[in-house]
């Protein structure tokens, strides 16, 4: 088995690479931003020894590198969900590899449904803090030192100034972003119209089956983390509504652009 050391000291082997400090993770529907790198060299997933593999559709299974301007960025189009049956120290692995390459900042993109009847599809979401029902983390099990603390804070996941920066961002490009908490379900299914309810009690904006395990893994290895999430359909039951995959797909790809011309901005921007 192929440690995080040996898998990254592979990926930068295959793409010519040196050390990249910022890696972007594409949500379903979202791969839209990877027409926006300059200069791309991809690998697939299946070319890199030990790597993980991912079976969604919508979903492409590919490393990116390329640049924004003059920033490099690694980009991970397709990405590893805990209901494919993955398990979550899978997760931490591919963070790892990330942090091996040299990444400091993650961003994270994913579509979510809306827990708020004011948050319509279509919407931009900045991801303010989440809310981990999944049941599950990537950081259970013996932690390694080297990457990081047994018992990491979560209070400030998403990094403040990146938050900050991202609205600036938004608002110069006039792009219209709400703030809220992720609420992260273990899935595959879709909500019921109660669990709908009580999650938007706890405190949930919206809800999705990805994007808390990077961020766990991400800010335990000492990276700062910049969440959007795309609102791709009331959840269940918010308005009498019964949503589906292919409801979020055709959703996300509408927003893709939008969201892909803030993260590439936001990037260019980066110091
Ligand atoms: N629920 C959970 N995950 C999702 C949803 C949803 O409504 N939409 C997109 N991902």
């Amino acid at each position: 088995m192929n440690n995080e050391i040996e898998i990254s000291n592979e990926i930068k082997k295959k793409l010519g690479i040196q050390e990249v400090r910022i890696a972007v993770i594409l949500g379903s529907g979202l791969n839209g931003f990877a027409e926006k790198l300059e200069k791309a060299e991809s690998v697939s997933y299946k070319e890199i020894e030990g790597f993980p593999q991912t079976s969604v559709s919508g979903h492409k299974g590919e490393l990116i590198h390329g640049y924004i301007g003059d920033k490099e960025v690694i980009c991970l189009n397709g990405r590893f969900h805990l209901y494919e049956g993955h398990e979550p120290q899978t997760i931490a692995k591919v963070i790892k590899i990330l942090k091996n390459l040299g990444v400091k900042r993650l961003i994270v993109t994913n579509a979510a449904g809306s827990l708020r009847q004011d948050m319509s599809p279509g919407t931009l979401m900045l991801i303010k803090d989440h809310i981990n029902f999944s049941g599950k983390n990537p950081l259970v099990g013996a932690n390694d030192e080297e990457y990081g603390p047994r018992f990491p804070a979560m209070n400030n996941a998403y990094t403040k100034h990146l938050r900050d920066k991202c609205k600036k961002v938004a608002d110069k490009l006039n792009i219209d972003i709400k703030e809220g908490t992720y609420f992260m379900v273990l899935g595959p299914n879709f909500e019921t119209a109660a669990e709908v309810k009580a999650f938007g009690m706890l405190g949930g904006d919206a809800a999705g089956m990805s994007t808390v395990p990077e961020v766990i893994s991400a800010v335990h290895c000492g990276m700062e983390v910049l969440g959007i999430s795309v609102i791709t359909n009331y959840a269940a039951g918010l308005l009498n509504n019964t949503p589906t995959h292919q409801e979020t797909l055709t959703e996300a790809n509408k927003a893709a652009e939008k969201l892909s011309k803030l993260v590439s901005e936001f990037i260019k921007e980066e110091k």
